[in-house]
């Protein structure tokens, strides 16, 4: 068994929308198990960090606003397959592609405001944890849960 940590995040827009707990939940009631989890108001230079990738996109200048125009949640989970499984519970970035049942697929339409970040990889998974969190933030604890699931 492969267990893998994933860097999940709710956009201001999922934030703002009143969906921290109906998108926790996916997470929680799929079998994950949550290491790590704050509120935060990142900086410009963090996010700019964050999406570091993209920023030769013309996209980009909106992204950054759009990540800076209220407090984003920031999560740890992990379980089998994490990253993977993490992506398809979030759906595809472009919402209109998402199937329903996903969380894009349910809750957005537009591709700059699609509620939520999962990372891509497991090795931009380890940089992303690393980025948002603290080693000591990252908490190991006994799930009961996993015993039924695993
Ligand atoms: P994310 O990192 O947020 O999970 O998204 P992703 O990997 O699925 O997609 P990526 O290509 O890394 O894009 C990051 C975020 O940029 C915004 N975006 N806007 N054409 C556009 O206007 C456009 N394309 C991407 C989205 O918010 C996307 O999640």
């Amino acid at each position: 068994m492969t267990t893998e940590r994933t860097f999940i995040a709710i956009k201001p827009d999922g934030v703002q929308r009143g969906l921290v707990g109906p998108i926790i939940s996916r997470f929680e009631g799929r079998g994950f198990k949550l290491v790590a989890l704050k509120l935060v108001s990142p900086s410009k230079d963090h996010l700019e960090a964050h999406y570091a990738d993209l920023k030769e996109k013309a996209f980009f200048p909106g992204l950054i606003s759009y990540m800076l125009s209220g407090p984003i949640v920031a999560m740890v989970w992990e379980g089998r397959d994490a990253v993977k499984t993490g992506r398809t519970i979030l759906g595809a970035t472009n919402p209109l592609a998402s199937a329903p049942g996903t969380i894009r697929g349910d809750y957005a339409i537009d591709v700059g405001r699609n509620v939520c970040h999962g990372s891509d990889s497991v090795e931009n998974a380890n940089k992303e944890i690393a980025l948002w969190f603290k080693e000591e933030d990252l908490i190991s604890w006994k799930s009961a849960q996993f015993e039924w699931i695993y």
